[in-house]
């Protein structure tokens, strides 16, 4: 009896998480006047889309490390788009627009929680949002292009994006972070032979996406560090009371302890394979510099064959860059006309409104409440989007963005 049970909870749960993108695909096309939040209008897709804005998301902030990247990114003439710096950016006549999900990250975090699919339905909101032209205060235009620029949300929802897109039938480019920052390790990593250490969130460590996707490009071992607190202490989440150093610290140090314990190869490539690594890149060099030259009381050096004096970086961001600037020339899909506005920023915050909501004492979704939700009610509204104003950041963020990321920071200033 208790087996029969079983089976038919597992096969409920099946055919929930295939429902999944049907049933957001149904609603938008339900509603083409793009009447409601999770809805596009689609009158908005036909014809000459090139100076459409680039749509980016991540679950936060930390994807504005991507935005920074393709905001920066050299690699082209822009004249001729033969290959070469030119001093002048690859995207100059691009506008942005940016949404964070902050509200309903981390989303390293759904996957352990047995919340895949609510995740999922999460990633193909956040791509509606974006194809769409509502916010809680006014209008925002459609995209012509989504950058997901959340690992995570790259490794569960990039073929569901790009399933539902198709299925629309939009001429809109679809682009990950994943295969780009595998990508990036075998062009830039070039001559290391040494083992990779892959760092993400626990979420995007269990999807395997890293091992699978790096495994297509180069035979080299990969290892995977996933962190469950680092993004979100990155983002300055009060809840989390470690200095964000000690946090890395302990998570190098538990990775080289158990990849010692398996006789791993020596360490010589590090994968940011989670948007707001990059952020704190020194902090996690140090640590395995630190855990290098670590010493037991005996005087022994438990770590020091298996972590290389010199580390290579590897930051997907820039890798997702270039695969932007592909797309688009092969799709003639560059901006034609200089653009008269400048970016748009937004983030999701808690709809105290709704009915159920369960928020934390700061105000944001409590953990019961964020994680105990199921996918299959693409209209709900717990959460509604905002500008994202720079006084909207936490303090810690506000300073890393303003000085790590001077291109995105200037471009926030102008955010009402
Ligand atoms: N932005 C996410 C990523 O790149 C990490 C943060 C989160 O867990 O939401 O994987």
């Amino acid at each position: 009896m208790r087996s029969f049970l079983l089976i038919g909870l597992l096969f409920l749960r099946a055919s929930a998480a295939e429902e999944i993108v049907p049933s957001v695909i149904a609603y938008a096309k339900a509603h083409a006047e793009g009447d409601v939040t999770a809805s596009f209008r689609a009158a908005d897709y036909r014809g000459d889309l090139s100076d459409l804005p680039i749509g980016v998301f991540d679950s936060g902030v930390g994807g504005l490390t991507v935005l920074e990247a393709i905001k920066s990114h050299d690699r082209h003439h822009n004249l001729t788009g033969e290959e070469g710096a030119d001093g002048v950016p690859d995207f100059v006549g691009e506008r942005f627009v940016y949404f964070g999900d902050q509200a309903n990250m981390p989303y390293g975090n759904y996957s352990a929680a047995g919340r895949t699919g609510f995740l999922r339905e999460l990633i193909l909101r956040d791509a509606l949002f974006l194809l769409g032209r509502r916010q809680a205060r006014g209008e925002k235009p459609p995209v012509k292009a989504i950058v997901i620029a959340c690992n995570t949300a790259t490794a569960y929802g990039l073929e569901d994006v790009r399933a539902a897109v198709k299925a629309w039938g939009l001429p809109v480019i679809v682009v990950g972070v994943v295969e780009a920052g595998a990508q990036g390790l075998a062009e830039t990593a070039h001559g290391a032979q040494g083992g990779v250490a892959v760092l993400a969130t626990v979420g995007t460590c269990a999807s395997n996406a890293y091992p699978k996707a790096i495994a297509k490009v180069t035979g080299r071992p990969v290892r995977q560090l996933g962190s469950a607190t680092l993004a979100a202490a990155i983002e300055g989440d009060p809840s989390i009371k470690s200095p964000v150093r000690d946090i890395i610290r302990a998570d190098v140090g538990t990775f080289l302890q158990a990849a010692a314990a398996d006789g791993a190869a020596p360490i010589d490539t590090l994968v940011f394979g989670c948007t707001h690594y990059p952020l704190v890149a020194d902090e996690i060099v140090a640590s395995f510099a630190f855990w290098r030259d670590y010493a037991e009381a005996d005087g022994s050096k438990p770590y020091a064959q298996l972590v290389a004096s010199q580390l290579r970086q590897v930051n997907p961001a820039a890798w997702t860059a270039e695969t932007l600037w592909r797309s688009l020339q092969a799709a003639k899909m560059m901006a034609k006309a200089n653009p008269v506005t400048g970016d748009y920023f937004y983030i999701s915050v808690p709809n105290p409104a709704w009915k159920g909501i369960g928020l934390a004492p700061d105000g944001s979704l409590n953990y019961e409440f964020k994680y105990g939700r199921s996918e299959g009610q693409v209209d709900r509204e717990d959460t509604i989007i905002v500008p994202l104003r720079p006084d909207r950041l936490p303090g810690a963020t506000s300073e890393l963005v303003r000085n790590k990321l001077p291109l995105t920071w200037q471009s926030m200033q102008a955010v009402r």
